[in-house]
This record gives C-alpha cells, sequence and structure tokens, in this order.
C-alpha cells in the first residue's frame, strides 16, 4: 500500500518541477545569460536537479520573495520553536564579551542579535540583499543601529581573510548552499587556531511516529502558510523539500570533520527536527 506520505511527496515533487521549469524559463528569458552550462553537474534544488548556477538564482529568488515574511513565518511554522533552537546554538557556544563572530547565512540577524547580546561583535555575510535589508531596518528599529556588521556575500567565497574569526555560526543556510564542503571549509579558513564552528539546521525526526507527523506538516501544512502570508506556497515546498535533502546528523558531522575542523560533537533538538553541529579549528 502507497503511504499517504509517499503521495504528498510525489505531488510535491510535481509541482516542484513545474515551478522550478516556470522560474528557470522566466529567469532566462529575463537575460540572464540564459543557457545553462549543459556541462556543468546537477545539483539538488530541493527535489529537482538543476545546474549549480541555476541553483544559486533560484536560491536567491525563494529569500528574496520571502524576505518580507520571513521573520513572521519563522515564528507561525515553528511554533516559536526555532527561537529555542537558536539560543540553544548560542547557550553552546557561550561567546565572551569582544567576540569576533561570523554569522554565515545570517539572513535578518537572529543569531547575531543573540550573541551581541553575550558581548560578541557580530558580523552577518548573506548572499541576499534583501534579507540584510530587513535584518538592518529591524537592527535600526530598536533606535540606533547596533554593533552588528552586515556583509553582502556568499558562503562559499567568504569576503573575510584567514584566520580572522573567533567563532563561526550559521542557521538554516548550509541546506541553501550549492557546494556544502566549499562552504565548510570556507568556514574552516576564516576561523583562527582555536575558533569554534557552531551549525543549527533541519535534520532527519529520530522518533518513530514523530516523523510522520512532521512529514505531514512541512508537505501539507507549511507550504499553505506560505502561501496566505508570505504570498509564496512554491518556496515554503522548497523548504521542505530541501529538509530532505540535507544530509542526516552523522553524515554531517562526517562531512564538516572532511572539511577539516576537529571535535565534532553533534546535539539533536526536538526529537532530531533540528540539530547542532559543534567543532574546533585546531
Ligand atoms: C533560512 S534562512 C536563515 C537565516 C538566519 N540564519 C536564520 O536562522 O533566521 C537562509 C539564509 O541563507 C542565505 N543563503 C543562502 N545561500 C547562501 C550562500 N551561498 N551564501 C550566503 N548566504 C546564503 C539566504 O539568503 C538566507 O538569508
Amino acid at each position: 500500500m502507497t503511504s499517504p506520505i509517499a503521495t504528498t511527496e510525489s505531488s510535491a515533487m510535481v509541482r516542484a518541477r513545474l515551478w522550478s521549469r516556470t522560474m528557470l524559463q522566466s529567469r532566462a528569458r529575463a537575460g540572464n545569460d540564459g543557457a545553462s552550462n549543459a556541462e556543468e553537474e546537477a545539483v539538488d534544488f530541493g527535489f529537482r536537479r538543476v545546474s549549480a548556477d541555476d541553483k544559486g538564482r533560484l536560491v536567491r529568488a525563494v529569500f528574496d520573495s520571502v524576505a518580507p515574511r520571513y521573520d513572521l513565518m519563522n515564528d507561525l511554522m515553528s511554533a516559536g520553536l526555532h527561537r529555542l533552537w537558536k539560543n540553544a546554538l548560542v547557550d553552546w557556544l557561550n561567546p565572551r564579551p569582544g567576540m569576533r563572530l561570523l554569522d554565515i547565512g545570517g539572513g535578518t540577524g537572529d543569531v547575531a542579535l543573540r550573541c551581541l547580546a553575550r558581548g560578541a561583535r557580530p558580523i552577518v555575510c548573506d548572499v541576499n540583499a534583501s534579507m540584510l535589508d530587513v535584518g538592518r531596518d529591524r537592527d535600526i528599529d530598536g533606535g540606533t543601529p547596533s554593533a552588528i556588521t552586515w556583509v553582502n556575500g556568499d558562503a562559499e567565497n567568504l569576503p573575510f581573510a584567514d584566520s580572522s574569526m573567533d567563532a563561526c555560526a550559521t542557521a538554516f543556510c548550509l541546506r541553501n548552499v550549492t557546494d556544502i564542503p566549499k562552504a565548510l571549509r570556507e568556514a574552516r579558513r576564516v576561523l583562527k587556531p582555536g575558533g569554534r564552528f557552531l551549525c543549527l539546521e533541519f535534520s532527519r525526526v529520530v522518533i518513530p511516529v514523530l516523523d510522520r507527523l512532521y512529514d505531514s506538516y512541512s508537505f501539507r501544512v507549511v507550504p499553505l502558510l506560505g502561501r496566505w502570508v508570505a504570498d509564496d506556497e512554491e518556496a515554503y515546498l522548497y523548504l521542505a523539500e530541501s529538509i530532505r535533502r540535507f544530509p542526516a546528523q552523522e553524515n554531517f558531522a562526517a562531512m564538516i570533520a572532511e572539511a577539516g575542523l576537529a571535535q565534532v560533537k553533534l546535539r539533536n533538538l526536538s526529537g532530531g527536527i533540528a540539530a547542532l553541529h559543534s567543532a574546533w579549528r585546531v
């Protein structure tokens, strides 16, 4: 018998394929070089395989579209859980005053703001100017701008010197990056020897039954929330799909070690819906 989840996923895949095709065609028409390089290796964009260039463009389009409602959607989708997970990341990192901390794919600055509150000197680096704009506006809303530095840059080519950071933190970004091993090597490169790496990402649910409920919720409810709140159902379908394509916690721990970081440890959060990975540059 076909499981309800398999049915849901296959209809989601059809919709994702249609959507991705439409987006790729409209991007090509819009005057990007248009030709996706046929020789280029295909990579995952949710459940679809696309060229590396197209993935970069599609990811930027997703976050351009959701940026204005990104923070609200996070609260609604996770019923506020993402705040606890980010607190857990910062608790584990335990930033010390004056620490130079890079928040990779920091978006609207949730992790950076928490680290700032503990005396760190955070830099938010994100490939999407629209996400940074929302974060910067939120930062200034509190009065004068805080000490956060906002930088437009790519996790795969970080615009920072070797050995310049005390810590690199990243939350829910690496799933969207085209070449994850490259982004991990970049994090290692910019870390000082003795520097700390911490990653919060969606992962594999390790509690039976919860995994089925979570699948139903993320493929059925989250895209509808995306439609109603952010006017972008497909972006939130991509969210659900990209989570399934991201390596499971143990495999991701191995990737971190392969990038040259040491003492890799992981903690599951909320039964593995998310996971924290910690490592050091030695
Ligand atoms: C799901 S959001 C997470 C934002 C923030 N870290 C948080 O936890 O709320 C993912 C972020 O990663 C950024 N991103 C995706 N690909 C990136 C890349 N290659 N380099 C830097 N940032 C990237 C997106 O623009 C987006 O802001």
